[in-house]
């Protein structure tokens, strides 16, 4: 059988990094796209050496420019694409609504107008945990009701959900889609070459918590100790990203083997595991040996309290599960921010 092809759309940033090296050690053969808006060359020099394919395609392209998404989809025989390009800074998207929809919509709908134009194509859209805002009942399942958006950011994912799925049902098959559902994904490659690098102040705890560790920030803000959780900061399902990109490797794979029980599917990538904010800080000076230095403050506005995934259905139906441990994790996520400091 010949190898397929997998566009990934922001194949630079942090998530698209990692799921380039799986999809390449899953035999799949990869096209890396990225506009490098939000990241520079790192990761995809770190994707380079640790698969040794120095001959990996890049592609500078901006998937808002509908001419040029077209050309890329001319120039390689694309089976699949995943589609990570998209701004992600949920306060900037508060300030800045206009900019976060007219960038991620119409990235995705060139990508998915290109699809129809050219017959069809598989398209895994990389959404978020955020869908199901502050949940009634957790864990949550994949058929826990989505809630309104409380960020513009989180709306341009619930926004891109119903896009796929509405041209899905439109194009009679020709065009398959599968809905990630990220909860929150941290830690870094056990290589230490690529990882999580965020441009300014870490809006996200684990890249918070390693600059901290390492001087580059004072003090790490634990926002609230006053939730009703067990130890009073907020819960969520930290997910290593390693056991997140394999489960685009799992979904990719079903879709171009033709496997999927509908044309639209949606899976939660989670571990099913809650750890509050003090747990994870615990977790980190433990495994790593570092003393952090932190405070409590006052909530952070927009926060959940709790969310947790119910991951049952990408096990049953496509044989995923993560598998690292929290201190795997985490111990990976210091090697990367020891990495970046030439430690
Ligand atoms: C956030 C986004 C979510 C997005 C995800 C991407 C919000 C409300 N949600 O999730 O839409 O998909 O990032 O990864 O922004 N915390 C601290 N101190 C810090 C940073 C965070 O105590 O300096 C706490 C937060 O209050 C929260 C937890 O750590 O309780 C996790 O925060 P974060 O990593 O920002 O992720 P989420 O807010 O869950």
């Amino acid at each position: 059988m010949s190898k397929k092809t997998v566009l990934v759309s922001g194949g630079a940033g942090f998530i698209g990094s990692h799921v380039t090296v799986e999809l390449i050690a899953a035999g799949y053969d990869v096209v890396v796209a990225d506009n490098f808006s939000n990241c520079d060359h790192t990761c995809f020099e770190g994707v380079k050496k640790i698969t040794g394919r120095e001959d990996l395609p890049l592609e500078v392209v901006d998937f808002c420019d509908a001419a040029a998404t077209d050309a890329l989809f001319a120039k390689y025989p694309i089976d699949a694409v995943i589609h990570f390009a998209a701004f992600k800074a949920v306060g900037e998207s508060v300030a800045e609504p206009v900019k976060y929809y007219k960038n991620n919509l119409t990235s995705f709908l060139n990508v998915l107008e290109t699809a129809q134009k050219r017959g069809g194509c598989n398209v895994l859209f990389s959404s978020s945990a955020t869908v199901y805002g502050e949940p009634e009942k957790v864990p949550v399942t994949e058929q826990t009701p989505r809630q309104p958006a409380t960020s513009p950011y989180g709306n341009t994912k619930t926004m891109c959900e119903d896009i796929l799925r509405d041209t899905v049902k439109a194009n009679g098959g020709k065009i398959k889609g599968i809905l990630l559902r990220y909860f929150n994904p941290i830690g870094a490659h056990p290589s230490a070459l690529i990882g999580e690098l965020p441009r300014g102040v870490p809006n996200n705890l684990v890249p918070y918590i390693t600059q901290t560790a390492i001087g580059k920030r004072e003090c790490l803000n634990i926002f609230g100790n006053d939730y009703p959780t067990p130890d009073g900061t907020c819960q969520r399902d930290f997910i290593d990203i390693v056991d997140l990109a394999k489960a685009h490797v799992y979904a990719v794979t079903r879709m171009v083997e033709g496997k999927m029980k509908q044309d639209c599917e949606v899976f939660n990538v989670g571990t099913g595991r809650p750890l509050s904010v003090m747990e994870l800080v615990n977790a980190f000076e433990k495994v790593n040996g570092v003393k952090l230095n932190y405070k409590f403050a006052p909530r952070r506005a927009g926060d959940i309290t709790a969310i947790w995934a119910d991951p049952t259905l990408a096990e049953t139906e496509m044989g995923w599960k993560a598998t690292r441990t929290i201190e795997e994790t985490l111990k990976a996520a210091w090697a990367w921010e020891c990495h970046l400091a030439g430690k």
